[in-house]
């Protein structure tokens, strides 16, 4: 058992921790991962001790280079963890005291774990909210160039996994893009709310010394400094909105990488996944596998399951800081590496596969030119409703004859509806089929083109913020 001469909290205990406890209490195997946002936000503290007069010139300087050093250790892979050292607070401060003795015994005054983790979360969080939009832009920019790439490809669009209308395949890329653009935007917006400084929250009740907030809020480069000390030591709202956001972009990649696993199977013959994202059966010497598609949606119910977890932990809470919370960080960590492998993954998908342009135009069929049949009346003068029935006539006329719609004879037509004259001939064509989905947002040429080029200025201005934390240098 543990002495508790060792802990940061061990003066009120006379009895020691049992092993079991020990191990249950411990969250340094994980949140050390935060070592450095850790030293960061002690750095700056400690300035702002320096600023209360808590702590001297000369007792600032030996913390700052100690830090340093302790920093160094961990870069290096050097840093030793010892038992006793509960959480990655714990170990650096420890640490800090070996290295530099008593003058580290002051880093803490005023300070809580309570404020410290969560500052220490919205520092590491902040720098993940810019890698996942850096890799989330790589993705989406794969997408883009791949849909001007080959934007005369038609094929199948879709509904109730039902052929309903011809569409361009760069039309089908651009849905996935636009959606992975709303993840950006939702992400840029959490990160306001990332980006608020609880330290100097205390435990719960604040600080009773100087100080001085705005200075630590300057030195960490937080955008605003938390208005309620308890709200900001015993809420976790940042998590939970980055928990969601990755589920919902996890959602809408799994959605995309369904549509490639039917796309890329014998049967659809869509697209062929390069070998690099493949993988072989054991047993089936032919098989060629997706599993790089299939572990993408398989994400996306992981993710979402780490979210609804940690909402069922904050579920049950009272007010402020309860131990509960730690779980915040698992389910953290948990989803950024699971939303940054799936974004890196699908943009080496979506950059490597092959298009089978054959395959996809010849599973066109002229039964999906029936709307366009429907068009053609309303282009004559018949309402859009009678069309619509009209046209399923000569569908269902089609059926009877067992012939394709457009073998239908002009007699076949006009017996339907006399406004049908030769130049329905026109009807039957993919590529004019497409073309009259002109207006903004539809999948003829130009409005595809229109979408690349606004998806294209969109990223320009979307380039990830980075955050550089100045480092250890004195007032
Ligand atoms: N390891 C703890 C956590 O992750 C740090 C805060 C501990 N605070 C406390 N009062 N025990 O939440």
């Amino acid at each position: 058992m543990t002495a508790e001469g060792s802990k940061l909290w061990g003066g009120r205990f006379v009895g020691a921790t049992d092993p079991v406890m020990e191990r249950f209490n411990t969250s340094v195997a994980y949140d050390q991962r935060m070592w450095d946002a850790d030293l960061t936000g002690s750095r700056a503290y400690v300035k702002a001790l320096r600023r209360a007069g808590l702590v001297s010139t000369e007792e600032m300087g030996a913390i700052l280079r100690g830090l340093d050093q302790v920093g160094e250790e961990w870069r290096k892979g050097a840093f030793v963890l010892r038992d006793g050292d509960e959480d990655i607070h714990t170990a650096n401060e420890r640490r800090l005291k070996e290295l530099i003795g008593t003058a580290a015994g002051k880093l803490h005054t005023g300070r809580s774990r309570n404020d410290q983790v969560v500052t220490d979360m919205r520092l590491w969080l902040r720098d993940a909210v810019a890698t996942l939009t850096g890799d989330a832009l790589v993705l989406i920019s794969a997408m883009v160039e791949r849909a001007a790439a080959e934007i005369d490809v038609l094929f199948p669009g879709y509904t109730h996994m039902q052929r309903a209308q011809p569409i361009r395949w760069s039309h089908w890329i651009l849905s996935h893009a636009v959606a992975l653009q709303r993840d950006v935007e939702r992400l840029q917006e959490i990160r306001k709310r990332v980006n608020i400084l609880p330290l100097g929250s205390g435990a719960v009740a604040g600080t009773p010394f100087a100080i001085d907030r705005e200075l630590l809020r300057k030195e960490l480069c937080f955008d605003d400094v938390s208005l309620n000390s308890m709200d900001a030591t015993g809420q976790r709202d940042f998590v939970a909105e980055f928990l969601f956001w990755a589920s919902l972009c996890a959602t809408h990649l799994s959605k995309m990488a369904e549509d490639l696993l039917l796309y890329s199977t014998k049967e659809f013959s869509f697209v062929s996944l390069s070998d690099a994202y493949s993988t072989g059966s054991s047993l089936m010497p032919q098989k060629k596998n997706a599993d790089s598609l299939e572990l993408i949606r398989s994400k996306a119910g992981r993710i979402f399951g780490r979210c609804t977890g940690f909402m069922m932990t904050l579920k049950g809470l009272p007010s402020s800081y309860n131990k509960d919370l730690q779980e915040d960080k698992e389910a953290m960590f948990d989803c950024y590496d699971s939303i940054l492998a799936v974004l890196q993954v699908a943009a080496g998908v979506v950059s490597t596969l092959k298009i089978n342009p054959g395959a996809m135009e010849a599973a066109l069929s002229p039964d999906m030119l029936a709307t366009d049949l429907a068009y053609y009346l309303v282009r004559k003068g018949v309402a859009f409703r009678d069309a619509h029935g009209l046209a399923g006539k000569a569908v269902f006329t089609a059926e009877s004859k067992n012939v394709p719609l457009n073998q239908l004879t002009l007699e076949d037509l006009r017996g339907i509806s006399p406004l049908v004259e030769s130049d329905v001939a026109s009807v039957w064509d993919y590529a004019a089929s497409v073309e009259q989905y002109a207006a903004a947002g539809g999948t003829a040429e130009s409005s595809v083109r229109a979408q690349v080029q606004q998806l294209r200025a969109w990223m320009a201005r979307h380039k990830p913020q980075t955050q550089t934390v100045k480092s250890a240098d004195a007032e």
